[in-house]
């Protein structure tokens, strides 16, 4: 497979197209964004945490029956990955209240939900990633209701899997944000799963393990990005 023209620039990833029409090869970079693109800066090594940590929970749920747009990691930032149409659609899971829920909410950051909440936002940076429902994407045709069924399904499937897994690494998994594309006519988990997308809290201390620490000016944010690599992969 060789790689061809960049095709996209996101804020943490590039993409670039390859000989194969049906497969892209992305790759992560160090750069961190937040708040919609205000505030900017770097985490060293970031990119290669994110590549391996997402092609990691990608394998695992490929193996427990989740279809994903894996299909190789090329190098520490690079990997193939099948070419899907994005849907416009970004999938939160929360499984405790924290980040914009619990500003929102009035919820103290913490607090257990009786149940996982499952939220959309329609994926447009311009806009601000509004907040959305199912209504909304029937109306504007952002997906089929079918598709939507499979998203719905999926999510919960992923946050059941990764809640496990992660449980057994001594880390909760607070919350996290998905994105499905369109392959063959198939919805297919897209994009990544990493400590960018997710909130992962120490469950013997409490520490947050994630971008929160770049967003809030924690501080240790390399420790904690090493720190999820270590305990996934002993790396
Ligand atoms: P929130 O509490 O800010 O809505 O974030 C919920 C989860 O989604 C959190 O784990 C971080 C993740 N997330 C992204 O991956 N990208 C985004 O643009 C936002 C706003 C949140
Ligand atoms: N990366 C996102 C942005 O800059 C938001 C975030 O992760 O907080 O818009």
């Amino acid at each position: 497979m060789k790689k061809l023209e960049q095709i996209y620039e996101g804020k943490a990833k590039k993409v670039f197209a390859t000989d194969d029409p049906g497969i892209v090869i992305v790759d992560y970079k160090d750069d961190a964004t937040a708040f919609n693109g205000q505030k900017k800066g770097t985490i060293a090594g970031k990119g290669v945490v994110n590549n391996k940590v997402s092609n990691h929970f990608f394998r695992l749920l490929e193996s427990k029956g989740i279809p994903t747009h894996y299909i190789e990691q090329l190098s520490d930032r690079e990997t193939a990955v099948k070419r899907v149409q994005i849907l416009p659609i970004e999938v939160i899971v929360r499984n405790r209240a924290a980040g914009s829920f619990s500003k929102r909410m009035g919820v103290a950051e913490g607090t257990a939900l009786a149940c996982p909440i499952l939220e959309f936002s329609y994926k447009n940076d311009e806009l601000g990633d509004p907040f959305i429902n199912s209504y909304y994407v029937r109306a504007l045709n952002l997906a089929t209701d079918e598709e939507m069924e499979k998203v719905k399904t999926y999510s919960f499937a992923i946050n059941d899997i990764l809640s496990a897994y992660l449980d057994a690494l001594g880390i909760e998994l607070i919350d996290f944000k998905l994105e499905f594309g369109r392959s063959e006519g198939k919805v297919i988990l897209a994009d990544e799963i990493s400590p960018d997308t997710c909130r992962f809290w120490d469950k013997a201390t409490g520490k947050k393990l994630d971008k929160d620490r770049f967003r809030r000016d924690l501080g240790d944010v390399e420790e904690a990005y090493h720190e999820i690599i270590r305990r996934l992969m002993g790396e």
